[in-house]
């Protein structure tokens, strides 16, 4: 409790310097952020060159306009979960913004990985799309629109990765849904973004930290391009 309380307070210049960015966008008529992000990468990265797209997103998040990535502290922690997911792995994402995660997790998976990324934002999707284009890896990605509470009962198979990323109150309600579509097999890894104390992650913690089918292993780092707290819960299925 005093420790979320401090990481809030430490939060708040980050967040005041943000409000005020975006509010001088909307009165200088700057382009929208996910554009603006995509065509920086067009101007610095290589096509064809996934480790260059997540250069030029990083940098972009870090020294121009933020971006909620998954970011280059936080995702290379995890890399080690995606090797352990075997040689075909299948890995399905809920939040793909401009699709710096799934361009990460992709690159990590292999050219045998294949990822779903469900998004709602139809901007985000158009941008995240051009993004994986660019990156070489349409291949290997789906992105669909819309809410992962109306698409996820429309999948099928198993995923041996998840990944939480969409709107943080809605984690424990998804990987319910996500369970009871029955879209875990043994071993299946669910790794959830934020879950650090800014973004008040108690009712997703608790779920999986006492739910007898799960263990549960948290990762502390810090929120993406700045020093403020966070990390990422690990969370293996052990269920059938
Ligand atoms: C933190 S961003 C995702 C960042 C991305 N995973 C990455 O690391 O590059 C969260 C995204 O979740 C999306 N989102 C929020 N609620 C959603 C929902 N119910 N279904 C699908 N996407 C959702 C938002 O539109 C936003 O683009």
């Amino acid at each position: 409790m005093a420790n979320s309380l401090l990481v809030r307070l430490q939060a708040l210049p980050w967040a005041a310097k943000e409000g005020f960015a975006m509010l001088l966008d909307t009165v200088t008529g700057a382009p929208e952020r996910k554009q603006a992000a995509l065509a920086y990468v067009k101007a610095h990265a290589t096509a064809g060159n996934p480790a260059s797209v997540l250069a030029a997103l990083d940098d972009f998040g870090r020294n121009r306009r933020f971006l909620m990535n998954i970011g280059d502290e936080k995702g290379p922690l995890l890399e080690k979960y995606i090797h352990q997911a075997g040689t075909h792995p299948r890995m399905l994402e809920l939040g793909g913004y401009v699709g710096y995660s799934a361009i990460l997790f992709s690159q990590m998976m292999g050219r045998s990985g294949q990822l779903v990324s469900i998004e709602l934002n139809p901007q985000a999707v158009n941008v995240a799309q051009q993004m994986v284009e660019f990156a070489g890896l349409s291949g290997q990605v789906d992105i669909l629109q819309g809410d992962s509470h109306e698409l996820i009962p429309q999948l099928s198979g198993h995923f041996d990765l998840v990944f939480l990323d969409h709107w943080k109150n809605l984690y424990t309600r998804d990987l319910q849904l996500i369970e009871s579509n029955q879209l875990l097999k043994p071993g299946s890894t669910i790794i959830a973004d934020n879950c650090g104390p800014l973004f008040n992650p108690d009712v997703y913690l608790n779920y999986v930290r006492n739910h007898s089918l799960y263990t549960s292993t948290y990762i502390s780092a810090h929120l993406e391009y700045q020093t403020i707290e966070d990390g990422v819960e690990v969370s293996t299925w052990q269920g059938s």
